[in-house]
């Protein structure tokens, strides 16, 4: 599941740098991106979805979803590749912004916009704002009044399809916080009244089902049911409206053997349906935007750490058998990628800063954190003779890695760097404890 290559000695390298040359002048731990990685990643969702819809006579806009990592410099290079930016956050918004991505090519999101997160998104002239409740229509409506301008709005709705990995992340069913749900009358109602309000332009329907979704079953079914409800106001109203956001979500590898969602089936399967369901309703196709977030940044990052106290552990299992474990402590852990103590995510390790011919062990990375869930891989057979001072390398950490880190225990963040044809730049700085004690006033 990774972009990284592995030399005659065994040394990891990724954009033609090894990871021990980058971890000597940057340090460890560290969060590395392939640069020419991410860029085809975002450029193979854009042309696939543009391919396939152009069949079906349709125009498609590809949104990267920040959240999953933003910088300026991944801002940039999404605007290059000719993508967008979904930002969620007035924070995610500034660095949009930073990079010079256009105020039209950039959508807002959130379930608690505050208003001066709405002003802003009114100041940059953003292309959208995802409305996420009833309030917020009138919300929206109100500051856009009070400054003279008209809002391109998306009404987020709940489609009751439920896709995807852990339960934390499958937006989609109703019983969550999300959107507006179709079945109970809200995204209908909320529809009507953004078509109340002069000062609203009503540029989309929105849905996201969830994230890490392998079956592309979930975004044709989700297609369906907002198109019916597009059919539905254009009865009512008379009112088509134009653009149907299906939102991010599209599953990855963690582990060798995983096999990633397919963006051109993905886009094959949902122009096929979206195509259908139009001719039987006998209205025009909308325009489509996909939000990618993880599928774009996830396998394009990996992490590097060092290794420090290794140590065989004897417990007893399940069925009263003695057994052995070697836990395996590296530098960082749940503060710089939270997902296995959040979501029980599993991840894959490699010996990175050399080759072993020794016997493979099975082998538990924890991190250096306060308690026992500071878990980086959960199992991964390590050659026995790893010690103290080798670097392991855990891949596909490019999304919702840094993005979600934390300070925890007073540990800063380690940077990330990216690295192009044999060149590494930093693009994050490392944090450091005179950055955590600045914030400190004693
Ligand atoms: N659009 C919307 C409205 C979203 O809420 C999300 C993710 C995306 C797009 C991008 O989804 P992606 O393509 O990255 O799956 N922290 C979790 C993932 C949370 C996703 C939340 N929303 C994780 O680490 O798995």
């Amino acid at each position: 599941p990774s972009t990284a290559l592995v030399d005659e000695a065994g040394v990891v390298a990724v954009g033609g740098v090894p990871v021990t040359d980058l971890v000597a002048e940057h340090g460890s731990p560290l969060y590395v991106l392939d640069e020419a990685d991410l860029r085809s990643r975002a450029r193979a969702y854009r042309e696939a979805f543009v391919a396939a819809f152009a069949e079906i006579g349709a125009e498609v806009d590809v949104y990267y979803a920040g959240k999953a990592f933003l910088s300026v410099a991944v801002a940039r290079w999404m605007h290059e590749e000719g993508l967008r930016i979904d930002t969620a956050t007035g924070g995610e918004l500034a660095v949009a912004l930073r990079a010079g991505v256009p105020g039209a090519e950039i959508g807002l999101h959130g379930n608690n916009k505050s208003d001066e997160e709405l002003e802003r998104a009114l100041a940059a002239g953003v292309g959208r704002i995802v409305l996420d409740s009833l309030e917020e229509v009138v919300r929206v409506a109100a500051a856009a009044r009070a400054r003279g301008v008209r809002a391109p709005v998306m009404v987020r709705v709940t489609t009751g399809v439920h896709a995807g990995g852990h339960e934390y992340i499958s937006t989609a069913h109703e019983d969550q916080k999300f959107g507006l749900s179709i079945a109970g009358g809200q995204a209908e109602r909320a529809l009507h009244a953004v078509l109340q309000h002069p000062e609203l332009e009503l540029v989309g329907i929105h849905s996201h089902i969830g994230s890490q979704i392998l079956d592309p079953a979930g975004f044709e079914e989700a297609a369906r049911r907002i198109l019916e409800l597009r059919a539905t106001l254009a009865t009512t109203t008379g009112h088509l409206v134009p653009e149907v956001d299906l939102g991010g979500g599209y599953g990855i590898a963690y582990l060798p053997g995983e096999v990633p969602i397919d963006p051109q089936q993905v886009a094959r399967d949902v122009a096929r349906t979206v195509a259908a369901v139009c001719r039987t309703q006998g209205t025009s196709v909308p325009r489509i935007s996909i939000e990618p977030g993880r599928a774009v940044v996830g396998p394009a990052g990996i992490t590097v750490y060092t290794v420090g106290t290794v140590k065989p552990v004897t417990f007893t299992d399940e069925d009263e058998s003695p057994r052995t474990r070697t836990y395996v402590s590296v530098d960082g852990g749940m503060s710089d990628n939270l997902r296995p103590a959040l979501y029980g995510a599993r991840y894959h390790a490699v010996l990175a800063s050399r080759g072993s011919v020794a016997d493979a062990v099975t082998s538990r990375v924890v991190g250096k954190h306060c308690e026992s869930g500071d878990v980086v891989v959960h199992e991964v057979e390590l050659p026995v003779d790893i010690a103290r001072g080798d670097l392991l390398a855990v891949p596909a950490t490019g999304a919702y890695g840094r993005s979600m880190a934390s300070n925890y225990n007073m540990v800063p963040r380690p940077p990330v760097v990216a690295v192009r044809d044999g060149d590494a730049r930093v693009l994050v700085r490392r944090e450091t404890e005179d950055d955590l004690l600045a914030l400190d006033l004693g």
